[in-house]
């Protein structure tokens, strides 16, 4: 078996929780996962730098053994308001159903990158992932040089190859099976669409770094599965939704045990980018809209009310439940038990995978 992962993160298990942004990861379930020896993530990609140092500073109160954070690598996102007044026009319905009126404007729609990264710097996690895009070389170094070991994340053999040249650590690679967001960044979405099985492999063949597979990983089964196709370790995010610690909506969680292994798909609907959630009527709704949306993260910005209006008013036809293809498998259950029970499954099928 290639330990080469945990040795890198200096953590008795390679199995990452992943970082997801929104709410989903909080500092409970983060030091959950380090205490009991896997690596906790904080998806810290809409906090500000505040925030940030805020959420890291529980997570150390709560835990003494090494965490990740994760942050969204900005693209080029052109504001445009002839599509924002389309949009909003488009969603004019949802609104008046939840009572809400539309933002006049939206000053920000991200948080500051740079600044971020320099909360990032200066806290100087265990490990700093990213998504969405690539680092520079030097962004990577500088991270590096801060203590930081740093892992970016590929959906396609060359995105790994990519990032592998700005001298990364480790590769996430993230199947079309994935929940959340797609991290694809060089090519179209519907031209990076590979899922786990045939990806991971394709990857370890190509770089000479620790591979970690992503997508669809629920329970010991696909974490063995995945350490046999050469993966280093594994990184799961839809099975940690369930949990007691996660700070996803109560809609969301109760939603996921029992889908259909056909419930998710892929929608730009709610920020511009693709990314895999369970369907409902906002999502099917823009399935049917033929105007182009506004880019990422501008029309994160612009449904950003409607999503929180949905979740006051306990409305999940209206939020964004991110989850990947297998969320039917989802175990509701405290954080440290699904840890130990997923080690213990792994285990029981290949004794030290895990
Ligand atoms: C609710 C949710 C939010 C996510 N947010 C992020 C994020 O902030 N950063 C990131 O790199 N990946 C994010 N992801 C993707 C995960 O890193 C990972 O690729 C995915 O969860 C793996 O598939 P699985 O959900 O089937 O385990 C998110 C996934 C989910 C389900």
């Amino acid at each position: 078996m290639n330990h080469a992962l945990a040795k890198l993160l200096n953590i008795r298990h390679p199995l990452i929780q992943a970082p997801m942004a929104g709410g989903p990861t909080t500092p409970a379930m983060v030091a959950a996962v380090s205490n009991a020896g896997a690596l906790g993530s904080i998806g810290a990609g809409y906090l500000t730098p505040e925030a940030l140092e805020r959420a890291i500073g529980e997570v150390r109160t709560a835990s003494d053994r090494p965490f990740g954070v994760n942050l969204f690598v900005p693209g080029a996102c052109k504001r445009d308001a002839a599509r924002v007044a389309a949009v909003n026009a488009h969603m004019a319905e949802f609104r008046r159903e939840l009572g809400i009126e539309a933002p006049s404007a939206i000053d920000e729609v991200a948080p500051d990158f740079e600044a971020q990264l320099e909360a990032v710097l200066v806290a100087a996690p265990a490990l700093v992932s990213t998504t969405f895009g690539a680092l520079t070389a030097a962004q990577v170094d500088r991270l590096q040089s801060a203590g930081c070991r740093v892992a970016g994340t590929a959906t396609t053999v060359a995105e790994a190859r990519h990032l592998e040249a700005t001298g990364v650590d480790a590769i996430v690679a993230q199947g079309f099976e994935a929940g959340g967001h797609r991290g694809s960044f060089l090519d179209e979405f519907d031209r990076s669409a590979v899922g786990t099985l045939a990806l991971v492999p394709q990857i370890v063949d190509a770089v000479s770094l620790p591979v970690i597979a992503s997508g669809g990983i629920m329970d010991g089964r696909g974490i063995a599965a995945a350490r046999c196709l050469g993966a280093a370790g594994v990184q799961m995010g839809t099975a940690f939704l369930a949990t007691d610690e996660s700070g996803a909506k109560p809609e969301h969680k109760a939603a996921l045990p029992g889908a259909a292994d056909t419930a998710t798909t892929l929608t730009a609907a709610f920020s511009g980018k693709p990314a895999r959630g369970l369907r409902n009527r906002f999502i099917t709704a823009f399935e049917h809209h033929a105007d182009p949306l506004p880019d990422y993260p501008e029309q994160n910005a612009w449904t950003k009310d409607i999503r929180a209006a949905a979740a006051a008013q306990h409305r999940p036809e209206f939020m964004s439940l991110w989850a990947g293809q297998a969320a039917g498998m989802a175990r509701p259950m405290p954080t440290a038990e699904l840890v130990a029970t997923l080690i213990r499954e792994a285990r029981t099928l290949i004794p030290d995978c895990i």
